[in-house]
This record gives C-alpha cells, sequence and structure tokens, in this order.
C-alpha cells in the first residue's frame, strides 16, 4: 500500500487550468457559466457543444480538468435550465460518461472537482495562504461561492499536516511524542480555518446562491426517477441516481478517525458514509478501506504510553470541536435557512443525506475511549 498520500495530503500534486484547444467550446461555456445562467442561456449553450469528444491522449490532471468542466456545465443545465424533463444532452452526456469511467467515479459533480482540483495559487511566488487561493470556475461566482470553496480547500492544505504526523505515530509506529504535538497543533490550525467561514460566506447567499447547484440526483425530490444520460448505452436509457456534492466526499474525516480510533456504530446514517466514498479519487478510497482495516485489527497494538494517550485524547477533543462547528453550520447555513424558504429542499443535504440526524450522531461518537 501507497502511503505517500498520507504525507502530501489529498489535494492533487498537479492541476490543468485549461485544456487543449478540441476542448475550447467546453472551456467557453466553463468560463463564461456565470453570465449564461444570468441570462438563462444553458441550454442553447449546451446543444452547441461537440458531441464526442476524444480523450484518449488526455493526462491524469487533463482528464480531472474535462471532469470539473462536465459535471459544472452538467449540473448547470440540469439545475440552471427551466426544463424540466431532466435529461442531459447527447452533447455532455456521452463525454463525461467516459471521462468518469476513466476517473472511476460516477458523471456527477462530486468533491474532487468541486474543491480539491478547482484552485490555484492567485500568486505563484507567495506561500500557500487562505487569501492566496484563486478558485477556478464558478456557477454564478462571487465572494460568499468562492469562500466557500477556499475554506475546504485551506483545510485540506493544513490536513497533510495532521495526516502526515498521525501516520508517523501510529503506521509507522515511531513513538516520538512530538508528531502526536504537532498533530495537535495542526488541528487547532484547521479548526482556526473553519471558524472563518462565516468572514465571506453569509448563510442567505450559501443557501439560495451555492448550495441549489450543487445537488445530485439521488434522494432528491426534485428528480425522483433520476436523470437520463442522453445516448450512454451502458445505461441503456435508464435514469440514474447519483449522489451531489458534499464536504462528506472528503477523506480528511474519516482517514482521522480511524487514525485516531473514532468509530460510528453501524446504522443506516453510517451506509451514507461509506457510500460516499464511490464519489472519492480511488486511490483515496483505498486507502481510506486500508485505514479502516488497520484501525480494527492492528491500531489498539500501538503504545499507550500515559503522555501520548493525553495528546491523542487532546487531538479527538479538537476532532469533536470541528464537527460541533460543522454542526453548528448545517444548521445556521441549511436548516434556519429552510425554515424562511418554502421553495428549496432542506430535509436532505446536497449529498443527499438527512444530515442534522446524522450529523449530531458522529459528533457525539468523536470522544476519547480511554480518558
Ligand atoms: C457552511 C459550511 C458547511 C455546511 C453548511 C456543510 C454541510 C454539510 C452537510 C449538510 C453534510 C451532510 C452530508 C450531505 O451533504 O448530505 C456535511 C457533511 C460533511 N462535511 Fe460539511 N458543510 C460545511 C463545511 C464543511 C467543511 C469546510 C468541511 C471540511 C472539509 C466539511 C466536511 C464535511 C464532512 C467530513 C462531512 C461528513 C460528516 C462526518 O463524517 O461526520 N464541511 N456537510
Amino acid at each position: 500500500m501507497d502511503f505517500s498520500i498520507l504525507e502530501s495530503g489529498f489535494l492533487p500534486s498537479k492541476i490543468s487550468t485549461i485544456l487543449s484547444k478540441e476542448f475550447d467550446d467546453i472551456e467557453y461555456v466553463g468560463n463564461n457559466l456565470p453570465k449564461i445562467l444570468a441570462n438563462n442561456q444553458i441550454e442553447s449553450e449546451v446543444l452547441n457543444l461537440e458531441p464526442e469528444k476524444d480523450i484518449s491522449n488526455l493526462g491524469i490532471d487533463e482528464l480531472e480538468r474535462a471532469m470539473l468542466l462536465y459535471s459544472y456545465i452538467g449540473h448547470a443545465y440540469i439545475w440552471g435550465n427551466l426544463k424540466t424533463d431532466k435529461v442531459i444532452p447527447k452533447n455532455i452526456s456521452k463525454t463525461w460518461f467516459k471521462i468518469s469511467q476513466k476517473l472511476g467515479r460516477p458523471p456527477i459533480l462530486s468533491y474532487a472537482s468541486y474543491a480539491l482540483n478547482n484552485w490555484k495559487l492567485q500568486d505563484k511566488n507567495k506561500p500557500f495562504d487562505l487569501e492566496n487561493i484563486r478558485i477556478l470556475q464558478n456557477f454564478l461566482g462571487g465572494m460568499d461561492e468562492d469562500w466557500f470553496i477556499m475554506i475546504h480547500v485551506a483545510i485540506e492544505y493544513e490536513a497533510k499536516e495532521i495526516l502526515s504526523n498521525l501516520k508517523h505515530y501510529f503506521l509507522d509506529q515511531n513513538e516520538d511524542q512530538s508528531f502526536l504535538e504537532s498533530a495537535l497543533e495542526s488541528i487547532r490550525k484547521i479548526n482556526s480555518i473553519m471558524n472563518r467561514m462565516p468572514e465571506k460566506c453569509d448563510p442567505f447567499i450559501y443557501y439560495n446562491r451555492v448550495r441549489p447547484y450543487i445537488f445530485g440526483w439521488k434522494n432528491n425530490p426534485a428528480t425522483p426517477q433520476g436523470v437520463i444520460y442522453e445516448e450512454v448505452v451502458e445505461y441503456n436509457g435508464k435514469p440514474q441516481l447519483f449522489r451531489g456534492e458534499t464536504g462528506a466526499q472528503s477523506s480528511i474525516v474519516p482517514a482521522l478517525d480511524a487514525l485516531l480510533g473514532i468509530t460510528h456504530s453501524n446504522d443506516p446514517l453510517r451506509e451514507y458514509l461509506d457510500e460516499m466514498r464511490l464519489y472519492m479519487p480511488i486511490e483515496h478510497r483505498y486507502i481510506l478501506n486500508y485505514l479502516d482495516e488497520w484501525s480494527e485489527s492492528k491500531r489498539s497494538s500501538v503504545t499507550n504510553q500515559d503522555k501520548s494517550v493525553k495528546l491523542t485524547n487532546e487531538i479527538i477533543k479538537e476532532v469533536h470541536t470541528f464537527r460541533n462547528k460543522h454542526l453548528e453550520y448545517a444548521r445556521t447555513y441549511i436548516h434556519e435557512q429552510s425554515l424562511s424558504n418554502q421553495n428549496n429542499s432542506n430535509v436532505v443535504g446536497t449529498g443527499g443525506t438527512p444530515f442534522m440526524k446524522y450529523l449530531d450522531k458522529h459528533l457525539q461518537e468523536t470522544v476519547p475511549t480511554n480518558d
């Protein structure tokens, strides 16, 4: 098993920002999506796109760029179009499907496209910093939409510190406590980034302008039968049900749970999270599955010195703080907004989960077992 990803974090090492000229029409629609949506022209723009693209020569970073563009355009078509028939035209469905097969995840907007592959440094000569992140692709654009994604990217960037330190201590069994001290420092930094969400992402704007475009087609009252991908022979004309973009497709928290020995009891809510793994990049999925097995069978053999137990418990308390803040956001950004808005789905998250119940359950389960 290649553990290097725990050292480098889940952000890709190379992100393509523009595809070759064969994809000019797709790049054009992607770049102009905010104007196209405001002008209600997504349908005519999509019907003008060349139906089948040759993707055989695309490298992994270009495939991710293509996945990002097709996913944004596909969601804009479904959620920004007055038509109600919920059929994705062949102009995007066929190529989107081919790309998704190569990447090993469904043709839908996932966290990997929305956050992991959707940024660059605004000034390459300056170090990574929240305000040095430039988001590449938007639906409507604006500060709140950018900031919502920027916070996720900044957390992913910092997470490589906690993940690599926990890896050294627990997986490599290097019992130097400074690894746990550094991990504690890192999760505190993650929490301070998390706290900054309300600075530039307003709950009303998030709920009414950002969130509507990232829903999926599964467990969504707007698409009870799912969505048809026109002329995708493998789907045989049958509507497909895929879940939407959500932070639950980030690998950080499941990796921390496994490394720290935080367990969630088996119930239908836990199944949602396991299903989210199908929407993650394959190598992230593999490492999470490995960490789960390791956690169940080998974690208990790691040292139990008093000082390290105390430090580990401190880290778990910080993960609890993260989940607590996160639950507060689910309440203020979604639940409370939904009370004053009758036209916007509130019972499920964008990933399609009954979120208040399950986020609270996972919060309660984030406790040291040996305090
Ligand atoms: C305004 C900010 C946020 C809101 C309103 C929000 C909302 C949600 C919702 C509703 C879910 C349930 C799954 C679903 O979509 O159906 C969820 C899950 C999740 N989100 Fe967020 N989220 C926010 C920010 C973040 C950030 C910044 C991260 C960091 C990476 C994150 C990571 C997660 C994780 C890991 C889960 C799975 C929960 C667990 O394992 O306990 N979220 N989020």
